[in-house]
């Protein structure tokens, strides 16, 4: 029974070692930085690997060799001090395999640190609980997926405004704490287009699970056409439920953390903890809330996300209302202590309208 017991949970923990299906495979590197990582990784794995066995193996002899069955129980072993043959040996021993290790890793180190003079700049701020996204050059804040353009070296520079987050993309880079009142900077490239998940890898409350980033690759007209429609304001809402659902955002107190360009300007929200995602395209976007939840619905096939994002009949209008009817339920937050988003206490039609009017901005 026992051994079965044994098969079962080798089952259970080999069941971890699948390779399909694994967005943040830390074998698996799209990016230069990443692979540099990988190339340093896989071989001292190897060595830890070997190294590990014959310890294992040899405490494993011993123990069963010199268990107490054996011997009587009052007997002493054999008492043996000191073998210099011995001692030189397992002094030179790990010197040898060290050396090189420090030599590869010291020189990835550097590598990795450089900042390449043309990357693309883009300021990543974790807070609880989700990612913001600035890209100064282009005067452009988002939030829970970074855009970034294939082929092209992205510097982040990485910040918190509340705890210490950590920010990682296993397939591009190595992960980096976001650590409030500190800039960490890392680089990366994605190789081809399409999407890189990552999440938090630095416990930071509540919705630590629940802090995911998603990077896109856009192909560069793809990105410059997606930097274009960022740069653009919200478009004022022409039909009656949508213009009903902006009065909605700023009258029932949504505009006091969000911004949208043009409507509750950046400069007016303090944009501290308790601030909230910029909203200004928000449907440029495929998940909300630390993207955990998908704006599009899972039978829309939106090709590897475009430049100005998801058509209307995507909409996953369900996750969206219940998020406005209590986002406290999809994902747990602390909103008293202005950690995530509060119950608004929104009516019914409320909802309706700020879901119209959420939709148009594009
Ligand atoms: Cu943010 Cu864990």
């Amino acid at each position: 029974m026992k051994r079965f017991g044994a098969l079962g949970l080798l089952a259970i923990l080999l069941a971890a070692c699948s390779s399909e299906d694994t967005p943040q495979n830390v074998f698996r590197p799209e990016g230069t930085q990443a692979q540099k990582i990988n190339d340093l990784q896989v071989p001292v794995f190897i060595a830890a690997g070997v190294v590990g066995v014959i310890v294992i193996t040899m405490v494993v002899i011993i123990v069963w060799q010199f268990r107490s069955k054996r011997h009587a129980a009052d007997e002493v072993p054999t008492q043996i001090h000191g073998n210099s043959k011995l001692e030189i040996a397992w002094t030179i021993l790990p010197g040898v395999i060290l050396l090189p290790i420090a030599v590869f890793t010291v020189a990835t180190v550097f590598d990795l640190a450089q900042k390449p003079s043309d990357a693309l700049v883009v300021d990543v701020v974790g807070q609880q609980w989700w990612w913001e996204f600035d890209y100064p050059d282009q005067g452009i804040v988002t939030a829970n997926e970074m855009v970034i353009p294939v082929g092209r070296d992205v510097q982040v520079r990485i910040s918190s405004r509340d705890v210490i987050h950590s920010f990682w993309i296993p397939a591009l880079n190595g992960k980096r704490d976001a650590v409030p009142g500190r800039v960490s900077s890392i680089t990366f490239q994605a190789e081809k287009a399409g999407e890189y998940w990552g999440q938090c890898t630095e416990f930071c409350g509540l919705s630590h699970a629940n802090m995911r980033i998603r990077a896109i690759a856009l192909e560069p007209d793809q990105f410059d056409a997606w930097v274009k429609n960022q740069q653009t304001p919200a478009v004022d809402p022409t039909d009656a439920a949508a213009k009903a659902g902006k009065d909605t955002f700023t009258g029932r107190g949504c505009s006091s953390c969000h911004a949208i360009t043009g409507v509750s300007d950046p400069k007016d929200v303090p944009l501290v903890a308790g601030a909230a995602p910029n909203l200004t395209h928000l449907m440029s976007r495929t998940t909300f809330a630390g993207a955990t939840y998908n704006l599009i619905t899972s039978d829309c096939s939106v090709p590897p996300p475009g430049p100005t994002g998801t058509p209307k009949e995507c909409l996953n209008r369900g996750d969206l209302e219940a998020w406005l009817r209590d986002p406290n339920a999809l994902v747990p937050m602390a909103a008293d202590q202005q950690r995530g988003m509060p119950n608004l206490h929104l009516t019914e039609a409320e909802i309706d309208n700020l879901v119209a009017y959420l939709s148009t901005l594009s």
